[in-house]
């Protein structure tokens, strides 16, 4: 029983650790060294080529080594047949809330603006506003939203929640569907995408959008780069409709670096390190679906690939 692997090259030997620790019955081969396809019949990927699925004639399962599957629906030889599991798994939505928290609180407290003062060696006080006073938006209440969402209740911000389907968690306002996003907006002063990119997602953070916000809202996107009109996004911050942006996902990546959003003096700019996949913990959740599958019992996180995530 063979398992290919494709991850970035510096997280390899961390994945390899694991599943050895994990499974050591399982054979991993590290993408592009294949071997005999026929053996391979599980394939935990990151950015595949197009088409490398469609050459493995005994695959069972498609794991997405990150929670977004965007990456695998972009292969227009992609087996549709298969079961395609994406990754769920606590190492990454911790990740995750860390930096929805940092960035968060990072706005909150006119982090950039201070920066700018130390830059023109400036001292001046800006008020500060209390967190109940403040309104934090998650667009997203996946497990990623969700568990940003708890977290941001320590600090006592308003928070409110939007998702495709109607919601209900503790001590957030949830809103759902086009008009639930309507009625957001305009009390958005920090917003959160936490989207998967679908075809009802992509450029959904667009002008209509901002102009809906409250003037000096800041936008946090650590969803995908699809999900942003970057034209719009600068225009927004000079006109001070947004007073600042972190952003961690781009149209091009890594070809945003050094681009306009990088260097923008209100932008926040991370290379698409928002949340890291844990080997050992996503290993784990791995491992275990595979077991369910040679049991012949249902597997954990199976995409509905007619939603897109
Ligand atoms: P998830 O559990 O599948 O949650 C997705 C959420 O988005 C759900 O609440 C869903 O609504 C909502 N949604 C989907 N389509 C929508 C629409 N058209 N309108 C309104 N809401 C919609 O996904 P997740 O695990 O939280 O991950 C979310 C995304 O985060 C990933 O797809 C990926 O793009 C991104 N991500 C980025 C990084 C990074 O490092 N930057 C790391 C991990 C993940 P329902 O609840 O109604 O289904
Ligand atoms: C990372 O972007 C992920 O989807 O996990």
């Amino acid at each position: 029983m063979a398992l290919l692997l494709k991850s970035d090259a510096t997280r390899l030997t961390l994945w390899y650790d694991a599943f050895h620790a994990q499974a050591p019955e399982l054979e991993v081969r590290t993408y592009p060294e294949l071997g005999r396809r026929e053996d391979i019949e599980y394939a935990l990927l990151w950015q595949p080529p197009p088409g490398l699925l469609a050459t493995l004639p005994n695959l069972k399962v498609v794991f997405s080594v990150g929670a977004g599957i965007d990456h695998l629906l972009r292969d227009p030889e992609l087996p549709r047949h298969l079961p395609l599991v994406r990754m769920v798994e606590d190492g990454l939505t911790a990740g995750m809330s860390e930096y929805v928290v940092m960035s968060v609180l990072l706005h909150h407290r006119f982090m950039i603006d201070y920066r700018l003062q130390q830059q023109a060696g400036k001292w001046e006080e800006i008020q500060q506003i209390a967190a109940d006073q403040r309104t934090v938006a998650v667009l997203g209440m996946g497990e990623m939203g969700q568990d940003a969402l708890k977290k941001l209740g320590v600090f006592g911000f308003k928070r409110l929640g939007w998702s495709r389907t109607p919601k209900e968690l503790p001590g957030v306002e949830c809103f759902h569907g086009a008009e639930g996003l309507k009625a957001l907006l305009p009390r958005a002063e920090i917003l959160v995408c936490l989207l998967p990119l679908t075809d009802g997602t992509r450029g959904l953070l667009n002008a209509d959008l901002f102009s809906r916000l409250p003037r000096g809202a800041a936008l946090i996107n650590a969803g995908r780069g699809g999900h942003q009109d970057e034209t719009a996004l600068l225009a927004a911050l000079d006109s001070g409709q947004l007073s600042g942006a972190s952003l961690d996902v781009y149209q091009q990546e890594p070809g945003a670096a050094g681009g306009p959003l990088w260097k923008h003096p209100r932008i926040i700019a991370t290379p698409h390190v928002a949340a890291m996949t844990m080997a050992p913990t996503a290993v784990a959740s791995v491992v275990a679906n595979i077991r369910r599958f040679e049991a012949g019992q249902p597997m954990q996180n199976v995409v509905d690939l007619s939603r897109q995530y």
